[in-house]
């Protein structure tokens, strides 16, 4: 089948990847020259993933079948509509069913409307002075989170980026005076517990589960430092995690159902990946929010580890027709490590050459993923963003640990960045420690 990728970071890389070995033949449309899609494509065109004329014109010339959209920005746009409108069938997201990742205050409402458990206490408010008088009255830290868009990095949370009220009441001025996000607020109640991803096949109706998966958001080891997009990631063979019980693991599942359903409800089925970001509370998992799509880099954990045809799924998640029978992953632990430019969460060092043995990594059972490089005149450059993840995968959680350092020693280059405490057991003791003391 030929296939359409939009998008050319690691998530893309890992989705082209298993495409590709399930047989499809990869078309692929990217902002940046990434090599490792460029090398699995029949052919590739360098375009703004929001073009959508752009993008839809190369799909049609190709004679394209499917489209599986990356990243959340072509979504916003409404690409899988105008790609639909062509006959092409899509994994995402139509532009209304994307708002549960594009609009903060339409997911917590929609959950409030349809009774979705995990829902968390929350305002909306579309007026600076409204929000600032709700943050002044209010005793319990809250979380400030713009309503649209921000590319991960516009929640504050009140006791750890906000100090005081007034950091909160000073951060709401500059949301509306800037219009981050597209200007309105959602404050909601700050959750305690420990975080994890759950990533879901979705045809419109039924949702089928991946592995769970736990990011590191902040740029710096030990968890400190600014929020980034994600610095790496691990999963557990069991596709649970250490601090996540198969119970709660069901229950996260549930309410991905019943946010599935009420998006059908409402009349706009979600096709497509379906990601939930959980808090693990003492009274189980609550929603920190959804997105429209892979997690990246959660995407190189579950696939590479899917042991079904990737190219099958995506066709029966476009065709409406996905069944239980279709999706298998390997009973394998990940961890993935991104390579970063030195100085990422603040002021990266782009334009820097990078080099990764992509053979002694094969040959090891490794994976690496290009993520936001360019390649020009066959060397390969650091751009601002992430660079290459690297993925260790073994019988453990501290086995594919130890293979993903293993493997990220062929990978050099001049001012690069990697978090190592991802996946070590003294983080992980750090996660269910911290676990226990909630749940006692
Ligand atoms: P988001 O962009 O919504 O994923 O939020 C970024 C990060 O902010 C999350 O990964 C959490 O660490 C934190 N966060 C978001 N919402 C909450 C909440 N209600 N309570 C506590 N932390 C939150
Ligand atoms: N890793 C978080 C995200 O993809 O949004």
């Amino acid at each position: 089948m030929k296939v359409l990728v939009v998008g050319g970071g690691g998530r893309e890389h890992a989705i082209a990847a298993a495409l590709s070995a399930s047989g499809s033949t990869i078309y692929s449309a990217m902002r940046n020259h990434n090599p490792g899609i460029a090398g699995l494509s029949q052919e590739f065109k360098l375009v703004k993933e929001t073009d959508v004329d752009k993008v839809v014109e190369f799909a049609a010339d190709h004679a394209v079948e499917l489209a599986v959209i990356g990243p959340e920005s072509p979504l916003e746009v409404g690409l899988v509509d105008a790609l639909e409108a062509k006959g092409i069938s899509c994994v995402g997201p139509s532009r209304a069913a994307a708002r549960l990742e594009v609009s903060k205050s339409f997911t917590r409402g929609l959950m409030r409307k349809h009774d979705v458990p995990g829902n968390i206490e929350f305002e909306a408010f579309d007026d600076l002075e409204a929000a600032k008088a709700y943050v002044r009255d209010h005793d319990e830290d809250l979380v400030v989170k713009p309503v649209g868009l921000t590319g991960g990095k516009g929640v504050k949370v009140m006791g750890e980026h906000l100090l005081t009220k007034e950091d909160a009441v000073r951060y709401l001025e500059d949301i509306f005076a800037h219009n981050i996000g597209g200007g309105g607020v959602v404050l909601e109640e700050r959750l305690v517990g420990e975080e994890f991803t759950l990533q879901a096949f979705c045809d419109g109706h039924r949702v089928i589960p991946m592995p769970l998966v736990q990011d590191h958001k902040r740029a710096y080891e030990g968890d400190v430092g600014p929020n980034t997009g994600g610095m790496g990631s691990y999963s557990q063979e069991d596709h649970l995690l250490p601090f996540v019980t198969p119970s709660e693991k069901e229950a996260a599942l549930e309410i991905m159902r019943a946010t599935v359903a009420a998006m059908e409800r409402e009349g706009c089925p979600y096709r497509g990946i379906l990601y939930g970001q959980f808090m693990n509370t003492r009274s189980g998992p609550r929603v920190i929010e959804f997105n429209a799509r892979f997690g990246d880099p959660e995407a190189m954990n579950v696939l590479s580890i899917v042991s079904s045809s990737f190219t099958d799924i995506c066709a029966a998640i476009a065709a409406g027709s996905l069944s239980d029978k279709d999706v298998s992953f390997a009973r394998k632990a990940t961890v993935c490590k991104y390579v970063v430019p030195q100085g990422y969460g603040t002021s990266p060092a782009a334009g820097k050459e990078v080099h990764v043995d992509e053979v002694n990594i094969a040959a090891m059972g490794a994976r690496a993923y290009y993520a936001m490089v360019s390649e020009e005149n066959g060397r390969v450059l650091t751009t601002t963003s992430r660079a290459v993840g690297v993925v260790g995968i073994d019988d453990s959680i501290e086995a594919a640990e130890k293979a993903c350092e293993k493997a990220l020693s062929y990978v050099k280059g001049e001012a690069i960045f990697v978090r190592h405490d991802i996946g070590r057991p003294e983080v992980i003791r750090r996660r269910v420690e911290h676990m226990e003391t909630i749940r006692s």
